[in-house]
């Protein structure tokens, strides 16, 4: 959801914009534009449509400036089009400005600068802020010497919302002014020049030294120096970080599209979220967790708080937690969380999962729960996420970077991570026997293995997709823990193929749902829990009577069954059995995609990362 690029240095920026941009097309986007500064002015070219575009827009190519930023806008307000695409400038053309966030009262700043004579070409948010920058550029109070770094200053202090936001203006340049809050922002240092994008698989390729800003904080980007700011403009310095990912962890590696490599990355994903977290024989033990047995004896009730596929991975999260350490778990959708007063108190544990760590609900939600006094922990992918920065502990998935929109590889990790953090709190809690404790370690480390098994034989799973691809609707059935790999199947296959299909409690079906079954319908029923398992198969059975077409997903030996496709998986333990019955799913959904001809990776309408609204 939008995405920022910037340059400083030496090379010709325009190239090194524009792939950043196509680094960022993952996010979502419907129009592109970067502004690059020119013989004293800035020149922008922008558009709507992709990337791509831009390469073909009269005189980009022969653009020499060293210093630009650049933009991958989603809309939200005002529809994708030439004049609402970033970069916006301000009347003078003096300031140059690409923004990431909402700017919740820009009708009242768009009024003010009006009532200045200030005129504007956009139906954005965006534009007041190079025209409030240019407004107090001219009008203001410097508080710092550096008059322009002072304007930015004092045009943030006017924003309410969500913002990262790059400048670049032609009477200062040698420098690029950036600033964030609630919206991502990293600067890429190296030699000479420096870089700055929404995210840093973005710059990954000319740099592993990263400066992940904080809140409110400024920097003031010049080729070979970056200053840092608080929010007084008081100069401060910043440790640099750095990235163990390396740009080819980034890219396709033969396969045909990024959601592919990452359904065939889980079983090294998920060997990487094991990690060193524990061994057969030994306790479970977090390098970067320290929770002592005080304050987990008086938690009442754990929240696991997140959305999306992060969310289905909560929802196998709170099977394991409940079972392990006898603590109730309520599993809630961030939105809804965030603004429906929770019953929350410090005897309550809030978990917050987001696979970007960028959310905006999430972070709202996690932030709510610690004004409440609960302790609350991140589950993130991305190291020094917002999530990260926020929580008061934080564990990460290691399932490196995950760039399709569509999670796959992120959700096995979170449900790994959580049945890891299960079995931890259970032993500091001594709640179940070590007994069982250990064969579910056993289990755990057998999932690789696994997964290569479903991953080696994929036909099965193509014909059927074959088959179906046409299809209107389709349901997803389960019960118990099969019920939420179900919502997670059903997801999947909305977001990349734009079939409409539901989930149910397969016990669900005769209360409404099974209206809706006629012939060639197609169901799609896990059933992974050996003990629910002839419920599962009536319920099937309920729906082949009544012309639909069934695709199985078990571990199971089936009785005297009529499902017109089983895909058999191997069996495991019901606590992790998601983690295996969601791999043909994901083919599923991947294959259907295929076969419609549509974009795998960039569904339309949908975004990476949600850091709005
Ligand atoms: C978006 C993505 C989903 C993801 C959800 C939560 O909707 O398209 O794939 O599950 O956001 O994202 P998070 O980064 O918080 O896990």
């Amino acid at each position: 959801m939008c995405g920022i690029v910037g340059y400083v240095g030496n090379k010709k920026a325009t190239p090194i914009l524009i792939n950043g941009l196509v680094c960022l097309e993952y996010r979502g986007y419907d129009s592109a534009g970067i502004a690059v500064l020119e013989n004293n002015k800035v020149v922008v070219k922008k558009d709507k449509g992709r990337v791509n575009n831009l390469n073909s827009l009269e005189g980009i190519d022969t653009l020499e400036g060293t210093i630009g930023i650049a933009h991958t806008r989603w809309a939200t307000h005002g529809k994708p089009s030439k004049e609402n695409s970033h970069p916006h400038m301000d009347n003078s053309e003096n300031f140059a400005v690409v923004h990431n966030g909402i700017i919740e009262n820009y009708n009242e700043l768009r009024q003010f600068l009006m009532e200045k004579g200030y005129t504007f070409l956009s139906q954005t948010d965006t534009e007041v802020i190079p025209n409030l920058i240019h407004y107090y550029f001219h009008n203001g109070v410097h508080i710092h010497e550096d008059k322009f770094l002072s304007a930015v200053k004092a045009a943030t202090d006017d924003l309410k919302g969500s913002y990262a936001i790059e400048v670049i203006s032609p009477m200062f340049p040698d420098k690029a002014i950036v600033v964030r809050k609630d919206s991502p922002l990293v600067i890429g240092k190296a030699e000479g020049e420096n870089f700055i994008a929404s995210d840093i698989p973005a710059i990954l390729s000319y740099t592993k030294n990263f400066y992940l800003l904080d809140d409110k904080e400024f920097a003031v980007i010049y080729k070979d120096a970056i200053h840092f700011f608080d929010d007084s403009l008081i100069e401060h310095n910043k440790p640099v970080k750095n990235i163990e990912w390396d740009a080819a962890s980034v890219g396709k590696d033969g396969f045909e599209d990024f959601m592919l490599k990452e359904i065939f990355e889980q079983p090294n994903s998920i060997r990487e979220t094991i990690g060193s977290r524990f061994r057969l024989g030994e306790p479970c033990s977090f390098d970067d967790l320290e929770i002592s047995k005080e304050y987990l004896s008086t938690i009442n009730k754990i929240y696991i708080v997140a959305c999306g596929t992060a969310m289905h991975a909560g929802l196998v999260g709170k099977i394991a937690l409940e079972k392990l350490c006898k603590i109730p778990v309520t599993v809630d959708i961030a939105s809804e969380f965030r603004y429906r007063d929770p019953l929350i108190d410090n005897k309550t544990l809030c978990i917050y999962i987001s696979q970007s760590g960028e959310t905006a609900d999430t972070i709202a939600a996690l932030k709510l729960a610690k004004s409440k006094g609960a302790k609350t922990l991140a589950i993130s992918n991305v190291i020094g996420s917002s999530i990260t920065r926020e929580a008061d502990y934080s564990i990460y998935t290691h399932a490196g970077p995950e760039i399709a929109v569509a999670s796959t590889k992120a959700y096995t990790s979170q449900v790994v991570l959580l049945s890891i953090l299960a079995m931890h709190f259970a032993e500091i809690l001594n709640s179940v026997t070590p007994e069982e404790i250990e064969k579910l370690k056993s289990d755990i480390l057998d999932l690789p293995t696994k997964i290569e098994t479903i991953l080696e034989n994929t036909a099965e799973i193509e014909e059927f997709a074959k088959k179906v691809y046409t299809q209107k609707d389709m349901f997803f059935l389960g019960r118990g823990v099969d019920q939420t790999v179900a919502l997670e199947g059903s997801l999947k296959l909305k977001e990349i193929s734009y079939i409409h299909s539901e989930a149910y409690a397969a016990g669900e079906l005769k209360h409404g749902p099974i209206a809706l079954i006629e012939n060639d319908v197609t169901v799609i029923g896990i059933m992974t829990d050996s003990s629910l398992v002839e419920k599962s198969i009536s319920n099937l059975q309920e729906v082949i009577t009544r012309g639909a077409k069934t695709l199985v997903v078990t571990n199971q030996v089936l009785p005297n069954a009529h499902f017109d496709f089983v895909v058999t998986i191997p069996e495991t333990n019901p606590l992790i059995s998601p983690i295996l019955s969601v791999v043909p799913l994901q083919l599923l959904s991947y294959y259907i995609s295929k076969n419609k001809g549509l974009d795998v990776d960039k569904p339309r309408n949908l975004a990476k990362s949600v850091t709005v609204e």
